[in-house]
């Protein structure tokens, strides 16, 4: 097989075949093509797409590029969920233990956070001594004691999608819905679980812009997960402004404590309980979804979800001294509370702005070898539709390092005002529902 063959195959808009996937990818993670040629083949799928057969395809051929976690060992429906990214969003730390205590068992592994999006393993180790390395043996027997365990990646899962990711990154080739999916469902599939909630973002702090992209991505994601026998949602959410109000690691952890406390926002608080409705009634541990909402809401109130994130943090190395008291998390050296400039309704808030000035500030990463300071972000205390007078406080920047001018501007940039009222999108703007039975 030449692999110039292949490129010229789909450069003229052409299906390839099961064989010829195969072949791209072991070849390519076996060093055997170079990465002009590869570059120029995905190219050719941003331009001319793939069917849904190719995608598919080309997801097993990634998924069995290296280790599948095989999760037998765990007992009970294995429950996993994923976000394609966001600002601000923490829900694997609030929904893994309210899963847990309504009898779910996640077996999560999760990432780090790079540019405007932060990453659950960051957040995690805010709280000190947190652990995100298990053994794979320490992490199923994690999960059969206390219902869910959240760590990085073990072994050498889906080489294929770490080598096309970082080419894609840097030509260009991100935007392509077939890569997109078949990129997160490898490695979903290759971690094991049994029901996958899918959180699908829109918006200016996503990859997808507008819904209906994020619908076509959803329900791709769903196909390519049934057709393999996983029970598979997809909810398709609003990132044009951040979730809920916390942006950066401790204050994210934060939050979720407020949540499982019965006390975090409202926009977070009803993601975590629809993701969770879905993740149960499709796990076979609710009879439907209103008996699911009554068990996910009753492990907030009954304090059982909160002793769930306690016992991880415990089990995986954490302070739990941290989690009964946040006040013992990091702190950032500086807090400035930033007021508004002007009057008006908040119209739009720019969630990638905000997300990336986060990261300035200390909160994210630029490139995989920057440092992370745990205490620093931003926290919200006003949303899109809120009314605000000019000198309002808007939010609060926690930072290390002196102010910079050009965070301010960055800041106030975020904003659009408006005279009229405005009213506030859905967060939720639709669940699709794999239906499938395993
Ligand atoms: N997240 C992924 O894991 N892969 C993509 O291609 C995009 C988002």
């Amino acid at each position: 097989m030449r692999f110039v063959d292949i490129i010229v195959k789909k450069r003229e808009g052409l299906a390839l075949t099961t064989e010829e996937i195969n072949y791209w990818i072991k070849a390519y993670v076996d060093g055997k093509i170079p990465e002009y040629q590869v570059s120029a083949l995905l190219m050719a799928i941003v331009l001319n797409g793939m069917d849904a057969r190719e995608t598919s395809d080309l997801t097993m051929a990634m998924m069995h590029s290296g280790d599948v976690i095989d999760l037998g060992g765990i007992d009970g429906i294995k429950v996993d969920k994923h976000s394609t990214g966001g600002v601000g969003d923490k829900t694997s730390l609030a929904l893994g233990p309210m899963v847990a205590a309504c009898g779910g068992k996640l077996a999560k592994m999760s990432g780090r956070g790079l540019g405007h999006t932060g990453g659950t393993l960051d957040k995690l180790e805010s709280i000190s001594g947190f652990n995100c390395y298990l053994t794979k043996d320490a992490f199923i027997k994690q999960v059969n004691d206390i219902g869910l365990a959240i760590i990085g990646q073990t072994g050498d899962m889906v080489p294929a999608d770490k080598k096309l990711y970082a080419l894609r990154d840097v030509t260009g080739t991100v935007d392509s819905l077939p890569l997109i999916a078949s990129s997160i469902m490898s490695k979903k599939l290759a971690a094991g679980s049994e029901v996958i909630a899918l959180d699908v973002k829109y918006g200016s702090g996503a990859f997808m812009k507008t819904p209906e992209d994020a619908v076509r991505l959803g329900q791709t994601m769903i196909d390519i997960g049934t057709s393999l026998g996983r029970k598979v949602c997809a909810m398709v959410t609003d990132m044009d402004e951040p979730l809920g109000n916390a942006i950066g690691n401790a204050l994210e952890v934060r939050e979720a404590i407020d949540t499982l406390c019965g006390r975090g926002p409202e926009d977070f608080t009803r993601l975590c309980l629809t993701a969770g409705v879905h993740m149960l009634v499709q796990a076979g541990l609710a009879r439907d979804a209103a008996d699911a909402e009554a068990k996910l809401t009753r492990s907030i109130e009954s304090g059982a979800a909160f002793e769930k994130l306690k016992a991880m943090v415990k089990a995986q190395g954490g302070d739990v001294c941290q989690i009964e008291n946040p006040e013992l998390l990091p702190k950032s050296v500086y807090i400035t509370e930033m007021t508004s400039r002007e009057d008006g309704h908040i119209a739009h808030m720019e969630a990638m702005r905000l997300g990336t000035l986060a990261m300035k500030i200390g909160a994210g990463r630029e490139t995989m070898e920057d440092k992370i300071l745990p205490g620093t972000g931003i926290v919200l205390c006003a949303k899109v539709g809120s009314r605000i007078e000019r000198g309002q406080v808007l939010a609060w920047i926690y930072h290390d390092q002196p102010l910079q001018p050009d965070w301010v501007e960055e800041f106030y940039g975020s904003y659009t005002f408006s005279e009229q009222a405005v009213c506030r999108k859905p967060l939720i703007y639709k669940v699709l529902d794999g239906g499938a039975r395993a």
